[in-house]
C-alpha cells in the first residue's frame, strides 16, 4: 500500500510517500520538508496566521515534488494520511483540507493521524523488528511525555511536563541569552564549546518520586546566571552546557524510572529534542548500563516530517481505519483516546 503523508501542524510543511510492501526504511519512497523557520525568525516565535498561509503556498508544490521523486502519479497512491492534531488549528486545516480533497478526488481512503503518535512510531519506520512493549520518551517543542506503549495504538501516559516542554525550555533559554529563533539546536551547538561544571543547574523534580517534569524554573535559573555574569561568549557557552546537562540528566533519570515502572528495558525516543547529541549519548549509556536498549530515529525524522505521518497512517489504514469524509481537525487531542490498531 502506497500512502501519501501530509504534516502541517506547526511551522514545517512535510510530505512523504511510504510503501508498506517494502521493509522498514526502504518503504520511504520519497520525503520532503519545507521549514518556515526563516519566516518566523524575525518575530522570535511561530506566528500562527503566517504559518497557515505559508502551508497554503508550499503544500501542493511539495506534494508534486515528492510524488515526482518517488516516480509516482497520484493514481498510484492507495491512501492519504494527514496530521489532524495536536497543533495550530489553521495550520492543521490546510493539511487536512488538501488531504481530504485529494482523497475525495482520487477516491482513496484517508486517515487522520495524531502528530505525537507519528513521532512515537517514527523509530519503527527504520527498525521494523522493534515491537511493543516499550517506553517512549516524546520530547518536542510542545510536548514532554513518557508513554508506556503496550501495543501499537495502546498508549498509557506515565508522566509529562507540568509547564514548559523540553524543546520549549531550550528555545526560551536560547532566546534569553540572545540566540535567534529557534534556539534549541543553536544552544546545543554552543554547549559543545562550553566547559561542563562551570555552571550547575538543578535537575528539577528528580529529588522526589514520580515521572512528571518541570522545566520553567530551570529557565529562570539560567536567566539569573546570565544576568549576573560577564555575558562573554565563553560564559554563554558554559551556561548553555550547564543548561543542556541539566535537561539531559533530568530526562535520563526519569527515563530510567519509567523503564522500572513499566517493567521493560526498551526505550524509544522521538520528537525534535531527540536530535540532541548529548541526550542520545546519555540515554544510550543509561540503557547499556542496565542491559537494555534505546532506539532513536535519524535526526531528520526526529523533527517534524511527513514520513512519520505517512508511516503511522499506513499502519492505521492497513488496520482498516478510515476517517469520514469531512475536513475536521483536533488541535487538542489526548493520545490515550486513540483506537487500538
Ligand atoms: O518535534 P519538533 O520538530 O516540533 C514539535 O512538534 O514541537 O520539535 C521542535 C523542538 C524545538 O523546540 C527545537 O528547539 C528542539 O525540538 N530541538 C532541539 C534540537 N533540535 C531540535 N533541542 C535540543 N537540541 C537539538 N539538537
Ligand atoms: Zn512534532
Amino acid at each position: 500500500m502506497k500512502v501519501l503523508g501530509i504534516e502541517t501542524s506547526c511551522d514545517e510543511t512535510g510530505v512523504a510517500v511510504y510503501d508498506t510492501s517494502r521493509p522498514g526504511a526502504d518503504g520511504l519512497l520519497a520525503h520532503a520538508v519545507y521549514s518556515q523557520v526563516a519566516l518566523h525568525a524575525e518575530y522570535g516565535g511561530v506566528v500562527p496566521e503566517l504559518a497557515s498561509r505559508d502551508h497554503v503556498r508550499k503544500l501542493l508544490p511539495l506534494v508534486r515534488q515528492t510524488l515526482a521523486e518517488a516516480g509516482l502519479a497520484t493514481t498510484d497512491l492507495d491512501g492519504v494520511a494527514y496530521t489532524a492534531g495536536p497543533g495550530l488549528v489553521g495550520a492543521l486545516l490546510v493539511g487536512a483540507g488538501v488531504a481530504r480533497a485529494l482523497a475525495w478526488g482520487l477516491d482513496l481512503p484517508a486517515v487522520a493521524v495524531h502528530h505525537m503518535e507519528g513521532h512515537l512510531l517514527a523509530p519503527l519506520l527504520e527498525d521494523p523488528d522493534l515491537e511493543p512493549p516499550f517506553v517512549a520518551l516524546l520530547v518536542s517543542g510542545g510536548h514532554t511525555q513518557l508513554v508506556a506503549v503496550e501495543a501499537l495504538g495502546a498508549y498509557r501516559l506515565l508522566g509529562e511536563t507540568l509547564d514548559d516542554a523540553a524543546g520549549e525550555a531550550f528555545d526560551k533559554t536560547a532566546k534569553l541569552m540572545g540566540l535567534p529563533y529557534p534556539g534549541g539546536p543553536q544552544l546545543a551547538k554552543l554547549a559543545e564549546q562550553g566547559t561542563p561544571g562551570v555552571y550547575r543547574f538543578a535537575r528539577p523534580m528528580t529529588d522526589r518520586p514520580g515521572l512528571d517534569f518541570s522545566f520553567s524554573g530551570l529557565k529562570t535559573q539560567v536567566l539569573l546566571a546570565w544576568q549576573g555574569s560577564d555575558q562573554s561568549a565563553q560564559t554563554r557557552a558554559d551556561i548553555a552546557r550547564g543548561f543542556e546537562d541539566a535537561v539531559v540528566e533530568t530526562l535520563a533519570i526519569k527515563c530510567e524510572r519509567a523503564l522500572d515502572a513499566a517493567g521493560c528495558d526498551t526505550l524509544v525516543v522521538a520528537g525534535g529534542v531527540g536530535a540532541n547529541k548529548r541526550l542520545r549519548a546519555r540515554l544510550q549509556a543509561m540503557a547499556e548500563s542496565r542491559g537494555g536498549q534505546v532506539r532513536f530515529p535519524r535526526p531528520a525524522l526526529c523533527t517534524d516530517n511527513g514520513a512519520m505521518i505517512a508511516f503511522a497512517g499506513a499502519l492505521r489504514l492497513e488496520a482498516g481505519q478510515r476517517a469520514d469524509a469531512a475536513v475536521r481537525v483536533t488541535p487538542r487531542w489526548d493520545m490515550a483516546s486513540l483506537p487500538a490498531m
